[in-house]
């Protein structure tokens, strides 16, 4: 059985989550990937306002549940999140219903701010994206995001939200948001592998109660990598995972769980989510052997300055 994370505030999660974001766009593949991850027994599902596909994800859900009605909404695990250019007090709560509305469900199990920053909204709300296919950040670029917060917490008083949290927070803006938020996030979801470990970010998530959620714990294969190697073809670490007799990606998610946090693996493939769903257990010298691999390392695959043209970890920007 997929082990079960409690958040801060008593909520429960599947550690093991399946990540919707379709960077292809094409029609139909998140619905015929949400269908296969539910199938293989994922019962967490990893969504965003951003990814422009919870129609679909909303619609493999409906039609999953109704055939499998042993499983109910209640057993699945639905987190989205809301996008920077909707970070004002309306725009966050148009946001979640949109999503909510989507998703075809009254309420999801965490909301997240997307990124660290708020830039101004397009005037039908839509995200721009110039001709190179990048996001366009408009005037009104912010840090301060207490409004936002705010109406989190107003979005889970009303229930809407079972829990509350962000993304793509460093330890600064996360020593900011404890500070005004009346209710703490519960999570934080960040890039983590082998190659970007981030033990000083989790230890301190985890030393405030703030569950750390890994996104591309593969590595991500879309991005291009820093240093020219990748994780999933790294010789080292799939040495350990053939002696062991498994896939590299089951290590990868056997290390981010025994590592005690929450692993989002993502895939368009029936075949590898399901693969990727088998558990294995990390015996010390393996997991000795990863965190040596992983040792010193920080090489981010998701690049916010490429992708916003604006430098979102400033405080970071020396690593
Ligand atoms: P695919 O969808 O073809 O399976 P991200 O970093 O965005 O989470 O992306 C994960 C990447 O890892 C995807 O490109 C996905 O490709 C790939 N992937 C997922 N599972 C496996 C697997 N078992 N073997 C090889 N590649 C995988």
């Amino acid at each position: 059985p997929v082990p079960v994370l409690k958040l801060n505030n008593g909520v429960e999660m599947p550690a093991l989550g399946f990540g919707t974001f379709a960077k292809e766009g094409v029609e139909g593949k998140t619905y015929e990937a949400v269908m296969a991850a539910l199938d293989a027994g994922y019962r967490h599902l990893d969504c965003a306002w951003y990814y422009l596909n919870e129609d679909e994800v909303g619609t493999a859900l409906r039609e999953w549940l109704d055939k499998n009605p042993e499983v109910k909404r209640e057993d699945l695990f639905i987190t989205t999140k809301v996008w920077p250019h909707l970070a004002e007090p309306d725009d966050v709560e148009w946001s979640l219903n949109n999503s909510l509305q989507m998703l075809g469900t009254d309420y999801v199990d965490c909301f997240l701010i997307h990124w660290p920053f708020a830039a101004e909204r397009t005037e039908d709300r839509n995200v721009e994206l110039g001709p190179d296919g990048k996001y366009i950040i408009k005037n009104g670029l912010t840090e301060d995001l207490s409004p936002t917060w705010r109406t989190l917490e107003k979005l889970y008083k009303l229930g809407k939200a079972r829990s509350i949290g962000v993304s793509n927070w460093t330890i600064t803006g996360l020593e900011r948001l404890l500070e005004y938020a009346e209710i703490k996030p519960a999570i934080n979801q960040v890039e983590i592998h082998p190659f970007l470990p981030n033990s000083e970010l989790i230890q301190y998530c985890m030393s405030h109660n703030i569950l750390p959620v890994a996104y591309s714990p593969l590595g991500s294969q879309h991005q291009v990598p820093t240093t020219g190697e990748k994780v999933l073809t790294h010789p080292e670490l799939t040495s350990i995972a053939t002696k062991k007799g498994i896939s590299l990606v089951q290590l990868l998610v056997a290390w981010g769980l025994k590592r005690g946090y929450a692993v989002l693996p993502k895939s368009g493939n029936a075949e590898r989510i399901k693969s990727n769903f088998c558990l294995v257990e990390l015996n010390e010298e393996d997991f000795e052997a990863v965190n040596k691999i992983a040792e010193g390392r920080h090489c981010r695959f998701v690049n916010p300055k490429e992708m916003f043209g604006y430098d979102v970890w400033s405080e970071e920007s020396t690593k």
